[in-house]
């Protein structure tokens, strides 16, 4: 049995009376791109929040690497942190900053890092998602593909093992839906990174995901490879996907 990089030991957290996670419990294996599904409101967003340190669990593990981060104070945090890459839903980019700017952001608060190495750095991060000289740009001036790009582009800059993606195909057209799920499969391969892909897109999951999980009322209720899933009895899956598929 493999080690988990990340592990999660029935996380609970509770927002004003809803318990948005019960006793939640998740295992992900280095290397692998593993997906969470889930309808709209489930607690995905917050489950990544959990897993990044942003926020604080009620009860329960999250290890990282065999660490528990949830009793973690902010110093310490942040060190496990620069582990970790976030690509925001929405893409969340700073309009006043440059495109450069919004790529070097991690690497001026985590780093010590010269001028000429941040640039090159940031050059570096914007050729592997396919964005090469748009430095002096700014975010307005971007179509959404673009947008999101630059946001995984801000991710990957300071080198991370483990990538978040929050919703990264949603508000997309389908020809760069295709494309960024290509680019989550390029990176995870070219970055030797493990990748946990957040999203309501059930094609984009099992286009590109290792594993599935499904998250349901505060758990993970299924979790399997693409074709396990598919043939899943289970009713809470087999209602996500017709759901999801339009029936
Ligand atoms: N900071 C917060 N304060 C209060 N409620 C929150 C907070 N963050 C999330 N929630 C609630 O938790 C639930 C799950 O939210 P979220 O993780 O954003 O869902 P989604 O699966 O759509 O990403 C929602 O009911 C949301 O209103
Ligand atoms: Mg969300």
């Amino acid at each position: 049995m493999e080690v988990p990089i990340v592990e999660l030991r029935q996380v609970s957290k509770t927002f004003e009376d809803v318990r948005v996670l019960d006793a939640l419990d998740l295992t992900v294996l280095p290397g692998e791109i593993l997906t969470i599904i889930g309808g709209s409101g489930t607690g995905k967003t917050v489950l990544l929040r959990i897993i990044l340190g942003l926020i604080k669990p009620d009860s329960g593990q999250v290890l990282i690497e065999g660490t528990d981060i949830a009793p973690m104070r902010e110093g310490k945090l942040l060190k496990v942190r620069r582990k970790l890459g976030m690509v925001f839903q929405g893409s969340a980019l700073f309009d006043s900053l440059s495109v450069g700017e919004n790529v070097a952001y991690a690497l001026r608060e985590h780093t010590r890092l010269s001028e000429v190495e941040i640039r090159e750095r940031v050059r570096e991060a914007l050729a592997l998602v396919g964005l090469e000289g748009i430095e002096e740009k700014e975010p307005a001036e971007l179509s959404g593909g673009m947008r999101k790009r630059v946001a995984i582009a801000r991710a990957i800059a300071l080198v991370p093992k483990i990538l978040l993606y929050d919703e990264p195909t949603t508000g997309l057209d389908p020809s760069n839906v295709e494309k960024i799920n290509e680019l989550i499969l390029d990176l995870n391969r070219k970055l030797d990174v493990t990748s946990i892909v957040v999203t309501h897109d059930l094609k984009s999951a099992f286009r590109i995901s290792d594993r599935i999980a499904l998250l349901s009322q505060g758990k993970i209720a299924a979790i399997g490879t693409p074709s396990e899933i598919e043939r899943s009895r289970s009713s809470l899956v087999r209602e996500f996907i017709a759901g999801a598929l339009g029936f």
